[in-house]
């Protein structure tokens, strides 16, 4: 039987500590963290994770703006707004949520924003911090994953760590922070020959496929510690991750569930971002 990771009450006691953190930054005159969220169209996820992200802000004492454009923003209207936020003191930190609708180009808006207000860490110069190992901002959901791990008392440090995915949100920037905790870090994607057999090597198995249920018990050793990142919608409407939890669990220490495992932490690390931002 696998100890469930519970990404709830950690992302609960972060953000009480971000909360505390921003209480006395306010009593000694300091400057109350500012988020910017915008937003273009009206995809249905992205709302609820726009709405998520405000939610949080409010949670945390934070200042939060959310810009909410019509589908048919054209990109210097995007790029104007992005410039009036890099130049906003109120703001330290901007999240354009992705995906954009097809005519706007979203490289460019990466590109556009401050480096030191990116706090999605999507910039090339924070990516590239991120490969040496010396980093302000930590990419969401791989941050999370590592919070999640240390705070469970895993050891990452000489472990074998296999991360199925290579996306640059997720895959390449979880197994940099695998790597610099020392981690022995294998990536395997869609061409990776004998999967199974690979996975079944790991000690720390990070999965970020995106296929519901696609991790079975035949790919995990035992004793593993299984994290999903999948966020999959099955046909019944019902939110599954990557790992087919029934079977994993029984063969895992410490295991994830979906929901309430990694999906919390995500926007608790933007959090943690923006009060980095606010004190530089
Ligand atoms: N869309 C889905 N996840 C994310 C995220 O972490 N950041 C942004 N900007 N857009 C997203």
């Amino acid at each position: 039987m696998a100890k469930i990771i519970d990404g709830k009450a950690i992302s609960a006691e972060i953000r009480a500590e971000i909360k505390a953190e921003v209480e006395q930054r306010i009593a000694r005159g300091e400057c109350r963290p500012g988020l910017a969220v915008i937003i273009v169209g009206e995809d249905p996820a992205s709302q609820v994770y726009v709405r998520n992200k405000k939610k949080g802000c409010e949670e945390v004492g934070f200042y939060s703006e959310v810009y909410e454009l019509p589908a048919e923003t054209k990109q210097e209207e995007l790029n104007a707004l992005i410039d009036k936020l890099n130049a906003d003191n109120k703001i330290h930190g901007i999240l354009c949520q992705l995906p954009l609708p097809k005519h706007l180009d979203e490289n460019e808006v990466i590109l556009r924003i401050d480096s030191k207000k990116d706090v999605d860490a999507f910039h090339p110069y924070n990516v590239g911090k991120i490969m040496i190992g010396d980093y302000d901002f930590l990419p969401c959901t791989p941050a999370g994953v590592m919070a999640l791990l240390e705070r469970s008392g895993i050891e990452v440090a000489g472990k074998e760590c296999v991360v199925v995915g290579r996306s640059n949100i997720v895959g390449k920037p979880q197994a940099m922070l695998l790597l610099h905790a020392n981690g022995t870090v294998t990536v395997c994607h869609s061409r990776t020959k004998n999967l199974a057999e690979v996975c079944r090597r790991a000690d720390i198995l990070v999965a970020a496929i995106g296929k519901a249920d696609f991790f079975g018990a035949d790919m995990v050793k035992e004793g593993a510690v299984v994290i999903d990142v999948g966020m999959n919608r099955r046909a019944d409407g019902k939110l599954t991750g990557d790992v087919n939890f029934a079977e994993v669990e029984p063969k895992a220490s410490y295991i994830t569930p979906v929901p309430g495992g990694v999906g919390p932490m995500t926007i608790t690390m933007l959090l943690k971002n923006t009060l980095t931002a606010s004190k530089k």
